[in-house]
């Protein structure tokens, strides 16, 4: 990796090839991208399960009994459930499409973890049926709702109360979570009331609490911050209404380094500021340590994935702009339009060669917002290069689209030499599947 310091923020088992060509997962990209076409998304295995193992070693060690479990709306699939299984995390999903998906593949239902601000009675009625590990309670409609539907059904799901903690993360205003005008959570002037009525609810099983701060944190202060709070809360709900903090579910949030000029912080870096603030805080409290549940999502899948795009139009204007045009765009990443998020990029066909051009990567699709990366140095481009963008593995395949009647792309997942194909490429007749006439 010396000297191409953009290839660090590729899968870890990212290598240059012979012919200069990007080896990801012991695959030659450009062969991947004229065997499958493109765009492609090529996930790595080796780092999804480094990333799985890594969160459970880090946050396993530090005195707390921790379950981590992988948040599904980063990017879920029938292959990345099966991995996640085997690895032994557990799952949040947040919706019945998620929670689908996992009953799909025979994931363990206990092991999930049911959100969302707006659970429809349908959804919470399979997640009881399924027997889903925790239901996180985000509302009074839905407490109300949820005791009422446990009744009928003669069962006490485990649940958790999610709190809005009026913590700001500092990052994007759309994926900050836990401030104090946020639609999710009980808000912390209304937590007493949510709490009083769980632990008096008859069908209800209140075993702790949840908060999550956002998405792409990267501090680890906010967290010490929240869980202070959560900590006294609890401390006060316990002396006033027997509630008792038997878990606390800290979310998910982890940043990932998009960009070689923001590094974001280690997991075990994260892990230790909140371990530690969970064990001293109990100590001062005089509470028994609660178990600890982390969600993490992009920092699980965000690194494993790159995405492949194939170079047509480079379009000049003298003075002004080069623009690289791609096949793919917003249609398969939203995420620079939506947020203006950076991405790096490379050459997946001439990875060694000079960086030359300040250039401008742009979709395909109709909108002039539609720019995947502004103002990139590269090696001279033209029609028929591949451009590798790392870190596409969380939130651009999900929040994807068919926008102008694209083809969602085909995810290759990359192992030892050996590509597999776990979603194929959509085709013309997918577009119309649901149309009548
Ligand atoms: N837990 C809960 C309750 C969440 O709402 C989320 C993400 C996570 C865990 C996982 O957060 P992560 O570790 O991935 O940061 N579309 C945005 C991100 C939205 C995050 C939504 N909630 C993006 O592309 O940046």
């Amino acid at each position: 990796m010396e000297g191409i310091p953009r290839l660090t923020l590729f899968p870890l088992t990212s290598e240059v090839g012979s012919g200069g060509h990007l080896v990801i997962g012991g695959c030659d990209s450009v062969e991947l991208a004229g065997e499958f076409g493109t765009p492609l998304y090529v996930f790595d295995e080796f780092t999804l399960r480094r990333k799985c193992a890594e969160f459970k070693e880090e946050f396993g060690r530090r005195g707390l009994e921790t379950t981590v479990i992988y948040a599904a709306k980063a990017f879920i699939n029938k292959a990345l459930a099966l991995i996640v299984k085997e690895e032994g995390l557990g799952l949040d999903v947040v919706s019945g499409g998620e929670l689908g998906i996992a009953h799909s593949v025979g994931f363990p239902l206990d092991r999930v973890y049911f959100h969302g601000n707006n659970k429809s009675a349908e959804e919470l009625r399979l997640a009881l049926d399924w027997h889903v590990g925790r239901i996180v309670v985000d509302n009074f409609y839905e407490l109300g709702m949820l005791d009422r539907m446990a009744g009928e059904l003669g069962s006490t799901p485990d649940i958790l109360l999610r709190l809005s903690p009026g913590i700001d993360p500092h990052t994007h205003r759309y994926i900050a979570t836990g401030i104090i005008d946020s639609k999710f959570g009980f808000p912390l002037t209304r937590i007493e009331e949510a709490v009083e009525k769980a632990v008096q609810a008859s069908c209800l099983n209140p075993v702790g609490l949840h908060f999550h701060l956002g998405s792409l944190i990267y501090e680890a202060e906010p967290y010490r911050q929240a869980i202070e709070l959560a900590l006294s809360l609890a401390n006060e709900m316990k002396r006033k209404h027997g509630f008792e903090l038997e878990e606390l579910n800290i979310g998910g949030g982890f940043a990932i380094q998009y960009s070689l000029d923001s590094p974001a912080p280690a997991i075990a870096a994260y892990a230790e500021v909140i371990a530690s603030r969970i064990i001293t805080g109990c100590r001062e409290l005089g509470l028994e340590l609660p178990r600890l549940t982390v969600e993490p999502g992009r920092a699980i899948v965000g690194q494993a994935g790159v995405a492949l795009y194939r170079v047509g139009v480079v379009k000049e204007i003298p003075g002004v702009r080069r623009y690289v045009m791609v096949d793919g765009g917003m249609a398969d990443n939203i995420r620079p339009a939506l947020y203006g998020a950076g991405y790096e990029a490379l050459l997946a066909n001439r990875v060694v060669a000079e960086e030359a051009d300040v250039v401008t990567i742009a979709g395909r699709f109709c909108e002039s917002g539609d720019i995947l990366i502004k103002d990139i140095r590269l090696p001279a481009v033209s029609a028929g290069d591949i451009i590798a963008v790392p870190d596409c593995g969380a939130y651009c395949l999900p929040m994807g689209s068919n926008y102008n009647a694209s083809l969602r792309p085909a995810v290759v997942l990359v192992r030892e030499g050996r590509p597999r194909l776990i979603r194929r490429r959509e085709t013309f007749d997918d577009l119309v599947r649901w149309d009548l006439i």
